[in-house]
């Protein structure tokens, strides 16, 4: 985290924010403020098949849009991804319109990356900075509130032959325009809303205790973390509060938009390994590694996790950092037994013996080259696997 003597950052946040409700009834003009003639609605499987959403936003974005392809699965894969961008070509797209959770959204922006590069494997392109040009138009509309993907400049899918998430970076992946309508959110079962929000909360705990933290990623993860400390229970409990379901959706895109820049760490890679081999959903996945791996970081974050707790309601009282940090742990602990998802690596029926492996894998994942503790030896990712168990 270096002195702030020391500081040197860029700030990356190119993607217009609409929020309110009913907002996605706005989607027509803003492809039209886009230049888009012809729009392809990416979305998910489940949500084409079980709402009306799809049919609402395709309705809103009228004779702009060129066409659907709602094939995408969670943690979607390389070969979904090529058959979007072969779809678009068929109906001749030229502008994209996400709609669904994290996979929806990245397929997408995978999707957008092959048109724009005119490419059809999405293979090709994974890895830092490798479209390099500003691409096709692209509106996010998500419909869960945890991924931030609707503001960052990651797309994450599955390899299937590794069994390994793979990722996409580049300064051109964010979608040019994010609109946030806590309406689409209001039919979230529990289970997915705390997952999902506990997935915001890591993104924002990991943007604060990264080594590339700023005072502008801090900024917007404190005020994330403000936010669901106030709203992800109600959230989960009547799942029909509209202010609520809105304070959590900005909770994911502010926690989107301070990890896009100041990135993640050990929480991700340990939930990334953990999803691919397991195929345990991702905020699960990091809600029950979250505060194992904070303990271990105490020993570089304590400052870092002190600064949290005024945003979360605990009295500070001049009482010392490492009480504070502590405080901010039993925060996270509380709030997951609260929530009406898994708590424990073994409540997942992931057996103790595959956690060397996992911790094998975890060290190769780019989310932990900005843990706040440099991680070369697997014997301490396992160390934290084994207090998540
Ligand atoms: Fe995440």
């Amino acid at each position: 985290m270096g002195s702030r003597e020391n500081l040197k950052f860029s700030f990356l946040n190119p993607t217009k924010i609409v929020f309110g409700h009913q907002s996605s009834s706005r989607l027509g003009e803003e492809l039209k403020a886009l230049g888009v003639k012809r729009a392809l609605l990416v979305t998910d499987r489940n949500l084409h098949h079980h709402t009306k959403i799809p049919e609402t936003v395709a309705r809103a974005a009228g004779d702009l849009l060129g066409g659907i392809f709602s094939e995408v699965i969670p943690d979607s894969g390389i070969e979904i991804v090529n058959r979007g961008a072969a779809c678009a070509r068929e109906f001749k797209c030229d502008g994209l319109i996400s709609l669904g959770g994290g996979s929806s959204i990245d397929t997408a922006k995978g999707i957008s990356a092959l048109l724009t590069l005119n490419q059809t494997d999405i293979s090709s392109l994974l890895g830092f900075q490798t479209v390099g040009r500003p691409m096709i138009p692209h509106i996010s509309i998500p419909t869960t509130a945890g991924t931030g993907s609707e503001v960052t400049f990651v797309a994450v899918f599955k390899n299937e032959n590794l069994g390994r998430k793979i990722l996409i970076t580049d300064d051109h992946l964010h979608p040019q325009t994010a609109i946030l309508d806590p309406g689409l959110t209001l039919a979230l079962p529990p289970a997915i809303t705390a997952a999902t929000g506990m997935d915001a909360a890591c993104h924002a705990i990991e943007a604060i205790h990264s080594r590339r933290a700023n005072p502008i990623t801090d900024g917007l993860a404190l005020q994330a973390l403000s936010l669901i400390s106030a709203n992800l229970l109600t959230c989960v409990n009547d799942g029909q509060n509209l202010g609520a379901r809105g304070n959590q959706l900005l909770a994911s895109t502010l926690a989107g938009i301070a990890f896009s820049n100041a990135f993640v760490g050990v929480v991700h890679a340990l939930a990334h390994t953990i999803g691919a081999r397991f195929g345990i959903p991702h905020g699960v996945a990091n809600a029950i590694c979250l505060a194992p791996s904070m303990r271990y970081n105490l020993k570089a974050a304590t400052p870092r996790y002190a600064l949290i707790t005024a945003a979360i309601g605990i009295p500070t009282g001049g009482r010392p950092e490492t009480e504070l940090a502590q405080k901010v742990i039993e925060w996270v602990e509380k709030l997951l037994s609260q929530l009406p998802i898994p708590r424990k690596l073994r409540d997942v029926q992931i057996p103790p013996e595959a956690l060397p492996r996992l911790a094998e894998e975890a060290l190769t994942d780019s989310s932990i080259y900005t843990n706040p503790i440099k991680i070369t030896d697997p014997a301490e990712l396992e160390k934290i696997l084994r207090e998540a168990w």
